[in-house]
């Protein structure tokens, strides 16, 4: 099962889906509680906790993957207490990227819970004695992937005008780590604007996803009956549009759970 708050997720499930294409995906999305970045703990913790046994009594999950930085940093040693499943969280690729930066300036882009949370600070205070690690929170950002997803136009010259205020405002990172999974739907745009490396920590996670799946899961990678379908908490006006753009993604339904 894939969680994500909203429908940065699905960038995920795309991803996962080309690189693991035969095996059944459930993709849960939290319309009620969206956007993660600026609630409470507790708040996200006790909603996602809900969500996940509610899927999990009606389907067989094998792995529950949270495709979402946000409720990875603040929930997951949480989540792992408290649900059977095996877990993985997507999140800030930031060892990747000291791997990769050539002047050890590195810029991370994700929400202001992530870069605000004792997991980011953490890490970022112990490789500070080598990197540069500026954080740049925006929640601008995924309230405009979340309006891109659902199918809503934006124009470049938008994005032009945010990226190209934050390419003024830095000292000169070289490597940019997208640390929120709405983000993927804007690498080209930042290659584009930035002319800098861009590092997918989805793409970071999905990879690190393979190796635990053959070591450690006997799941039916290869299941002949694929049907993959999603889940939401509130049948709205809204979300009933979501189901064609749900449906070219891959999804055969979506059905509403009651928490
Ligand atoms: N997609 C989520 C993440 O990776 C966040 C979006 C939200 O604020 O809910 O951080």
């Amino acid at each position: 099962m894939i969680f994500d708050s909203g429908l940065g997720g699905l960038l995920f499930y795309n991803q996962i889906k080309r690189i693991i294409p035969y095996s059944n995906y459930f993709y849960a999305f939290d319309n009620v509680g969206f956007p993660y970045g600026n609630k409470d703990k507790n708040y996200i913790s006790y909603r996602i906790i809900k969500i996940i046994n509610s899927i999990c009594k009606l389907n067989k999950i094998d792995l529950i993957i949270i495709a979402c930085n946000t409720a990875s940093v603040l929930t997951l040693s949480e989540l792992r207490k408290l649900l059977n499943y095996p877990i993985i969280g997507v999140l800030p690729a930031i060892r990747i990227a000291t791997e990769l930066t050539r002047n050890n300036h590195i810029c991370l882009l994700a929400t202001n819970n992530t870069i605000y949370s004792n997991y980011v600070s953490n890490i970022i205070n112990k490789l500070s004695y080598k990197y540069t690690i500026i954080s740049i929170p925006s929640m601008q950002l995924v309230h405009l992937a979340e309006k891109i997803l659902q199918g809503y136009y934006s124009s470049n010259l938008l994005l032009h005008k945010i990226f190209t205020k934050w390419k003024n405002n830095n000292k000169t990172p070289d490597t940019i780590i997208l640390g929120c999974t709405h983000f993927s739907l804007f690498t080209l745009n930042l290659l584009h604007i930035l002319k800098k490396t861009v590092i997918d920590s989805n793409i970071i996670t999905i990879n690190f996803i393979l190796n635990f799946i053959k070591n450690n899961i006997s799941c039916n990678l290869n299941s002949k009956f694929i049907c993959d379908k999603a889940y939401c908490v509130s049948l709205t006006k809204k979300t009933r549009n979501l189901v064609t753009i749900l449906k070219y993604y891959g999804f055969e339904s979506l059905n509403v759970i009651n928490i």
